[in-house]
């Protein structure tokens, strides 16, 4: 069985599972309660939000813990934009977002009358001067990814930090598929709100963190006062230490697990080619994500021959109910006349993965697609 999927979630690391381990066999208290228990808890999750905090070179106060990636986002896009409709309602967002940034913004358009601008992606990329000529007086979010989960590419971070350094809008960032594989330190890009998911960079599921440079947000969810009160529920200690334990592994390998990444997608492509392929891919791309596209080729019949053969990968776009849908990512990239829509797949790599499992990917597809 080869695994390359590793966009749509990761195996967890041992660093993860063993810190997980170890706290759900003997921290077991409410992290709110008084007594011993509670308190024992209580001091572990502020080690580790201060942990946390360090490695993204900010403030213990500026993390809020969630479920994921998908909290994250709805609550800095909801959150803000409720709380300061008075200042605007124009938002900018991109072509190429998740959907778990664009259903959030659809839900403020459709229930509260707010505005957006979708921007398109010209030959494949987003430009911080697009985000500057949409900008209005009464812009005050922009979101965009830092990097893309169907095709890797990375969009000017920094660059439209700038932009918005003297405008009202506040900027947040889906950096659900670049936490862990590159540095980010939100207050050097002029980021307001960061998301991020631990089960994208080899920690558990359903847990995550919301980078927030201001509390000036309304809670999404209401009940306790736990996260400064911007998120009520009790917090998953273990999971949240699996995910710090996660990020710090990671990033104390990030430059040879990058190479690494790098040399297994390079070795990919040298067996591929001579082949009949062709690569879906912005101007600056991470090497963790390769979109390849086969012309003629039905990518739901290449998913399906790749499975008997026990290798994972996927199309990039969202699967309802089994069903494979057109990709909105590569639309926006190519439009919606692209054969490159039905042809193309997802090979999302790992440091885990192996130079053998690249060549047998390779000779697999190159059997199928008969080159
Ligand atoms: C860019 C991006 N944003 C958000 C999400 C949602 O994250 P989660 O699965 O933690 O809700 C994903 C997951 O696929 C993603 O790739």
């Amino acid at each position: 069985m080869i695994y390359l999927d590793n966009a749509a979630t990761t195996p967890m690391s041992p660093a993860a599972i063993s810190a997980m381990t170890q706290v759900m066999q003997e921290t077991y208290g409410n992290p709110s309660s008084i007594h011993g228990h509670g308190r024992q808890a209580g001091k572990l999750l502020r080690e580790v939000r201060q942990e946390l905090a360090r490695l993204l070179g900010t403030k213990p106060q500026h993390i809020f813990f969630t479920s994921g990636g998908t909290e994250s986002n709805n609550t800095a896009i909801i959150g803000y934009c409720l709380r300061h409709q008075d200042r605007g309602k124009h938002i900018i967002t991109t072509a190429i977002e998740h959907h778990a940034v664009l259903e959030p913004i659809e839900y403020l358009v459709e229930k509260f009358g707010f505005e957006v601008t979708i921007l398109e992606p010209e030959n494949q990329e987003i430009t911080a001067d697009q985000v500057k000529n949409a900008l209005r007086e009464d812009t005050i979010l922009v979101s965009t990814m830092y990097a893309n989960n169907e095709t890797g590419t990375l969009l000017p971070i920094a660059e439209i930090g700038k932009v918005l350094n003297d405008h009202q809008a506040v900027y947040h960032v889906d950096a659900v598929q670049a936490v862990g594989k590159i540095e980010i330190l939100p207050e050097e890009l002029g980021i307001d709100f960061l998301s991020a998911s631990a089960h994208k960079f080899y920690g558990p599921k359903g847990v995550g963190f919301l980078y927030a440079a201001t509390t000036d947000f309304d809670s999404y969810l209401h009940g306790g006062d736990q996260e400064q009160k911007k998120r009520a529920g009790t917090e998953n200690l273990p999971a949240i230490i699996g995910m710090v334990a996660a990020l710090k592994d990671d990033l104390e390998h990030i430059e040879p697990n990058f190479e690494k990444v790098q040399k297994l997608q390079e070795t990919f492509l040298a067996e591929m080619d001579g082949s009949n392929y062709y690569l879906n891919q912005g101007k600056e791309q991470l090497p963790y994500v390769l979109n390849i596209g086969f012309p003629g080729q039905r990518n739901d019949l290449l998913l399906l021959r790749l499975d008997l053969e026990g290798i994972s990968i996927s199309t990039g776009s969202a699967c309802t109910a089994g069903v494979v849908q057109v990709s909105h990512v590569l639309q926006a990239f190519y439009g919606e006349d692209s054969p490159r829509l039905h042809e193309s797949v997802r090979v999302s790599i790992s440091p885990q993965n192996t130079e053998q499992e690249m060549i047998t990917l390779a000779k697999t597809l190159k059997n199928i697609i008969g080159g």
